[in-house]
């Protein structure tokens, strides 16, 4: 399963690619809102950054909603890096601009995806990765994961490359139950991946062997004086 952190700050990013687990990154113009980058200089500069930091695989969202909007806005953000794959909203013009984007070898992520039948169109156009949200889905009392495992099967159904990039993960179990189910990737916030390491048995088995080895360590050290000691006098 691939890791990808949902976030436009450039700390998380690099916490994350750090801890050697990172894929790529989402990113959603909320999201870059939310790091104060306004104005089409800075945004491109910023993706530029995030390219700098990671391997592959950096979404970055166009803002238009018309075919000819998407298709400028797109190419653009394809031209910052090889590593960019242009975020694409599920509506008609986007479906339209998928099916071209593919056709000129620039990967797309369709975002906003919150049924099988928009996944399905995604794969048809064939987009390189099918965004469904699974925590919008559960704000609305639906169940998010169930999505997956539909798209899983459909997809498995026909063999459709596209791969499923389970978004709007809100905790560790909806990462676990998408590893369960078969996503191909999981974008979350940094939170949740370093949620994954811990455990209250680790903490206490760690505490324990250090204890234990410190223990040990001090018996040393007393036999070791008390042979100085002994030497001395
Ligand atoms: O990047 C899209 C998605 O992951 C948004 O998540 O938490 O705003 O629903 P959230």
């Amino acid at each position: 399963m691939k890791f990808f952190i949902d976030t436009a700050n450039l700390f998380e990013i690099k916490e994350a690619y750090d801890l050697g687990v990172l894929d790529g990154v989402t990113t959603n113009p909320s999201l870059m809102a939310k790091e104060g980058i306004a104005g089409k200089d800075k945004i491109m500069a910023h993706y530029k950054a995030i390219c700098h930091i990671v391997d592959n695989n950096v979404s970055a969202e166009v803002i238009a909603t018309d075919f000819d909007g998407i298709i400028k806005e797109g190419k653009e953000l394809a031209k910052i890096d090889d590593k960019i794959v242009v975020k694409v909203p599920m509506i008609k013009d986007g479906v339209k601009a998928i099916k071209k984007f593919t056709s000129e070898g620039i990967r797309t992520n369709c975002t906003l995806v919150f049924s099988p039948g928009q996944a399905l169109l995604t794969a048809k156009a064939g987009a390189s990765y099918v965004s469904p949200f699974i925590g919008r889905l559960d704000d609305i009392s639906q169940d998010g994961l169930d999505l997956i495992a539909q798209i899983r099967l459909i997809y498995d159904n026909y063999g459709y490359g596209t791969e499923i990039l389970a978004a709007s993960i809100r905790h560790t179990i909806h990462l676990i139950k998408c590893a369960e189910i078969g996503a191909d990737v999981a974008t979350c916030p940094l939170h949740v991946i370093m949620a994954l390491l811990k455990h209250p048995l680790t903490d206490s088995g760690l505490e324990k062997f250090l204890a234990d080895h410190k223990r040990l360590m001090d018996k040393r050290i007393r036999k070791y004086d008390l042979r100085i000691t002994k030497l001395r006098f």
